[in-house]
């Protein structure tokens, strides 16, 4: 299991009803705001109804310290001629940055996709100036295919984002 700078404590598994508080904290942190399109002030309620509402067509797997959930990953899985694509989602607790869990779920989801899900391509967005998180994305072979100009509004101004986006790039044969 992937242990993030050698913490014996770091475990990633499916997130649990539970787990619910921990992503309302989370939630409410700047810097993850800032990267998502969370509104401020997101309740327990809204957090309790996320999780539940994560079916069979969305896979999410958390990051925990200790019990402690501290970052979540998501890949949802388009329907019907879109099946073949997945939308991926990621936020790490603002405290927790920079300790390699962001690339640990990463590598997760993409084994997911890749090796079990048999999901050739992953799409995100992200805002044009989350450096931070364009770089993690790029070192998972995902390229920039395009720029939304202002499609989010952010702190007092429209922000622009990218669409990015990584196909796998040896299909198995049968
Ligand atoms: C983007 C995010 C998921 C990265 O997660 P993380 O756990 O910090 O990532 P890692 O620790 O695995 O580090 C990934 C890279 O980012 C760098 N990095 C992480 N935090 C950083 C920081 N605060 N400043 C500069 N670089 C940073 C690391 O050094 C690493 O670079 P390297 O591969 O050259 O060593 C995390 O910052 C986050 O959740 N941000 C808020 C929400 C968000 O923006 N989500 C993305 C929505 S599209």
């Amino acid at each position: 299991m992937a242990t993030p700078k050698g913490d014996p404590e770091f475990i990633l598994r499916a997130p649990v009803i539970e787990d619910s508080g921990d992503l309302f904290e989370m939630s409410n942190m700047p810097r993850y705001r800032w990267g998502t399109s969370r509104l401020p002030f997101y309740s327990l309620a809204e957090c309790r109804a996320y999780m539940e509402r994560i079916g069979t067509q969305t896979r999410a797997i958390s990051a925990y310290v200790g019990p402690r959930m501290v970052g979540m990953a998501t890949l949802g899985r388009y329907e019907g001629r879109r099946a073949h694509v997945g939308d991926l989602g990621i936020g790490i607790h603002d405290e927790f940055h920079g300790r390699g869990i962001g690339t640990a779920l990463m590598a997760a989801i993409i084994d997911l996709a890749d090796n079990w899900w048999n999901v050739p391509r992953i799409e995100l967005i992200v805002y044009a100036d989350n450096e931070t998180a364009i770089k993690l994305y790029q070192r998972f072979d995902f390229k920039i295919e395009g720029t939304l100009r202002g499609s989010s509004f952010r702190d007092g101004a429209y922000a622009d984002s990218h669409v990015m986006a990584r196909w796998r790039t040896s299909p198995p044969t049968p």
